[in-house]
């Protein structure tokens, strides 16, 4: 039987069409359903669907913005339980100069919080990013676990007993940029301190503050590719050599940058990884949630949906998992999100990655997220 290309793609046989990128971006467009239904109970907000099921919902807020905007503050406080800073603790905001502290920034985004009856998250102690200009000149083999130790200690007691969380080490895994059998990231940490830096980061943290929950955070740890895979393998390995050693790690942090052009979603490799999570005993919160939009259609009601679409099949399958104890997606409105800078659509059309657009109306994916939330199993 001779078959067209258009009807090869509706039976799903792109493959055998001989795929050019024009077929490969409708064969991922066709998973858009027009039909699909994200209708919500209710108009209750995300925080207190969360709370109905026994776990936190919140956000990444920014100083530059939350300060300025009394609008984005209302509705931070209208549907997080609790927020984390998404710069304001990083060195390079934290430490202008080897022997200056500046809390100023951080300390407005905790006090926000603490008036709006939000938890605070801590991100993050330890990163390869976001690393001061002064760093490399100043900071080298003899220095360097001086420095950190101190860069910790006097972070975390500066926020001890205000704090839910502290993301302790931040992407030490990058299975593409790795040679070595663990996959730990070729960065400043490990090439200054070799891979005791993370043993020693969390247990530095963990003096400093014995109450904050030791997050270990990190990416690509969502989808059935070759690289996630084997981050997902590698992370679990390091979860176990936690153990271990005794490390006081207490939950894994997940990024969840999403795709939604990705059609490799894999449930079952997903929800397999949480359980083996779960079962050596760690918590596990979804730090950074967000759905890059870059690759779909511009039309913003096909967007929005594949945008939902991603949101409520991920978080479907998470939330199954009685061990994830919070959800915060990085930034809460399109109004202002890192994607606009690093993750710009070519068509330049502005981006639609969080739940609320830019006058902060609520999108097809905040029905997804409450829909997912109103189906979880209670913790
Ligand atoms: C991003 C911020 O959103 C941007 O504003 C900043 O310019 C770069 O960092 N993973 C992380 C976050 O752990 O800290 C990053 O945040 C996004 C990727």
């Amino acid at each position: 039987m001779l078959i067209n290309r258009r009807q090869a793609l509706q039976l799903g046989l792109a493959a055998f069409t001989g795929i050019t990128a024009t077929s490969l971006t409708k064969t991922i467009h066709s998973n858009d359903n027009p039909k699909r239904n994200f209708r919500v109970v209710g108009q209750s907000p995300l925080r207190k669907r969360a709370v109905a099921r026994g776990f936190l919902s919140g956000a990444a807020g920014n100083y530059p913005t939350l300060s300025t905007d009394a609008a984005l503050r209302n509705l931070f406080a209208q549907e997080c339980s609790i927020l984390v800073p998404e710069n304001e603790l990083k060195w390079d905001t934290l430490r202008p100069a080897i022997d200056k502290f500046d809390f100023s920034k951080g300390d407005w985004l905790a006090k926000f919080a603490s008036t709006h009856r939000m938890y605070f998250r801590g991100h993050t102690l330890v990163w390869d990013q976001a690393l001061p200009g002064w760093f490399k000149e100043k900071v080298n083999h003899q220095n360097a676990e001086n420095i950190l130790v101190e860069h910790i200690t006097t972070t975390v007691k500066h926020y001890a007993g205000k704090v839910h969380s502290w993301d302790v080490v931040n992407e030490a895994i990058a299975i593409p940029y790795s040679n070595r059998p663990d996959g730990l990231h070729p960065g400043a940490w490990l090439e200054l301190l070799g891979d005791g830096y993370i043993d020693l980061a969390f247990r530095t943290a963990a003096a400093a503050d014995p109450k904050a929950m030791l997050v270990y955070n990190d990416r690509w740890l969502d989808y059935d590719t070759p690289r996630d895979n084997a981050q997902r393998a590698a992370v679990l390995k390091l979860l176990e050599r936690f153990k271990s050693m005794g490390t006081p790690v207490q939950a894994l942090g997940i990024q969840a940058h999403l795709d939604g052009s990705e059609t490799r979603f894999n449930p079952r490799k997903l929800r397999t990884f949480l359980r083996d999570v779960a079962s050596l005993g760690y918590k596990i919160l979804i730090t950074e949630l967000d759905v890059v939009d870059k690759k779909l259609p511009v039309d913003i009601a096909r967007r929005d949906r594949l945008v939902a679409r991603a949101y409520e099949d991920y978080l479907s399958v998470v939330l199954d998992e009685k061990a994830v104890i919070a959800v915060l997606t990085w930034g809460l409105s399109d109004r202002a999100t890192w994607h606009s800078n690093y993750n710009p659509r070519p068509d330049r059309a502005p981006v639609r990655p969080l739940p609320f657009d830019s006058n902060l109306k609520r999108k097809l994916g905040w029905n997804a997220m409450a829909r997912a939330f109103d189906k979880a199993p209670k913790r």
